[in-house]
């Protein structure tokens, strides 16, 4: 079908992330440097009649998930009522949403009712004082609050984002599996990339080892990959419990990416590892005919590389996670 969205190495793209602000309430070590001012001028963002539009328009060419990011994106207000617009969009099966969940409790509902579906929350360890000295403040309440919040609003599945951090949080694993497993939430242990100046790499753990080990004492076996995501599962025996792995550096999953990212100002971004994108606001904003949005987003999918490099090139990626949601 012409419609569809294929690069150059025949991978088609069926998912959408999208950074709604880059604003943040925390200040996560690997995300965003403490005092962090540089931040995208309001009037740079999408504004929601844009947002909507390019999702109507990338559903046209086969898009069906969209993923909404940030910075958090429960700082962007109204963002309740873009999910609803962004759900009724004809083609849109599954929209989700990446929250660092300390305002989780307060949307958690309207969320539901707008028809958002798999939410991931971000956290890095239980341990009150270890937690804030990770995202720079004591948040760790406000979190357990907008996962209890998540899961009574019926928002399934829920997981769990861990980024693994050597000396940091790497010995909490067991207790962050046990917690999981207590509570039905899914977990996922993240490598840690070089994105932005805080590419500092030292923290990095490969988790090969540590997928053994955990696999070995929880007796655990492989699970279904869902959806083309970049993790790989592994399940406990009767299926209540699944563990996922993001390993970009140690094993990357760039030969099965489905994805394309619009960061908040509007830039099309073809891969995580790419430091800059096509501008698509200008357009937006001019109201420019579909065809010539069309005829953007397919010269910028052009150049989609095969697969990032954050091994061979630590330093090439200098924006921060929080312009495209990681
Ligand atoms: P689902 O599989 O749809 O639940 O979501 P996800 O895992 O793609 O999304 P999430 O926002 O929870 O991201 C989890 C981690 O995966 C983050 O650290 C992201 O930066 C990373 N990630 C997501 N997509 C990609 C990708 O295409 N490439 C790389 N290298 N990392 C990615
Ligand atoms: N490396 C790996 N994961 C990251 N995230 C943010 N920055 C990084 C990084 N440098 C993760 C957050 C969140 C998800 C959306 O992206 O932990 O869970
Ligand atoms: Fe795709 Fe780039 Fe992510 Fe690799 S790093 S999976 S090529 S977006």
């Amino acid at each position: 079908q012409p419609h569809n969205l294929i690069d150059r190495f025949g991978r088609r793209i069926e998912y959408l992330r999208l950074s709604v602000t880059d604003r943040c309430d925390l200040r996560c070590s690997y995300c965003l440097p403490k005092g962090f001012r540089g931040f995208e001028e309001p009037d740079h963002w999408l504004r929601f009649d844009e947002i909507e539009r390019l999702v109507a328009l990338f559903a046209r060419f086969g898009v069906s998930r969209v993923r909404l990011t940030g910075g958090e994106p429960l700082l962007r207000s109204g963002l309740a009522v873009l999910a609803g617009r962004l759900t009724a969009i004809p083609g849109v099966a599954d929209l989700s949403l990446s929250t660092n969940g300390t305002q989780l409790a307060k949307h958690a509902q309207a969320l539901e009712r707008a028809g958002v579906g798999r939410i991931n929350v971000s956290l890095d360890s239980l341990q009150r004082e270890r937690l804030a000295r990770i995202t720079g403040r004591d948040c760790l309440d406000e979190v357990m609050a907008g996962l209890h919040a998540a899961r009574e609003a019926g928002l399934r599945p829920i997981k769990i984002n861990m980024v693994l951090m050597q000396g940091i949080n790497d010995d909490e694993v067991d207790a962050m599996v046990a917690f999981c497993m207590a509570h039905g939430f899914v977990l996922r242990l993240i490598e840690i990339m070089p994105v932005g100046d805080t590419g500092r790499t030292s923290a990095y753990v490969d988790l090969q080892p540590v997928r053994r080990r955990l696999q070995e004492r929880f007796g655990l076996i492989d699970g279904v990959q869902p959806g083309g995501g970049p993790a790989r599962y592994l399940r406990n025996h009767d299926g209540s419990f699944a563990l996922g792995f993001i390993t970009p550096l140690s094993q990357h999953f760039c030969e099965t990416c489905n994805r394309l990212r619009v960061g908040v100002d509007g830039t099309l971004y073809t891969c995580l590892g790419e430091e800059g994108g096509v501008s698509l606001r200008p357009l937006l904003r001019d109201k420019a005919p579909d065809e010539v949005l069309e005829a953007a987003i397919r010269s910028a999918l052009d150049s989609k590389p095969a697969r990032h490099e954050f091994r061979e090139k630590p330093r090439k990626v200098m924006r921060f996670m929080a312009m495209t949601g990681g």
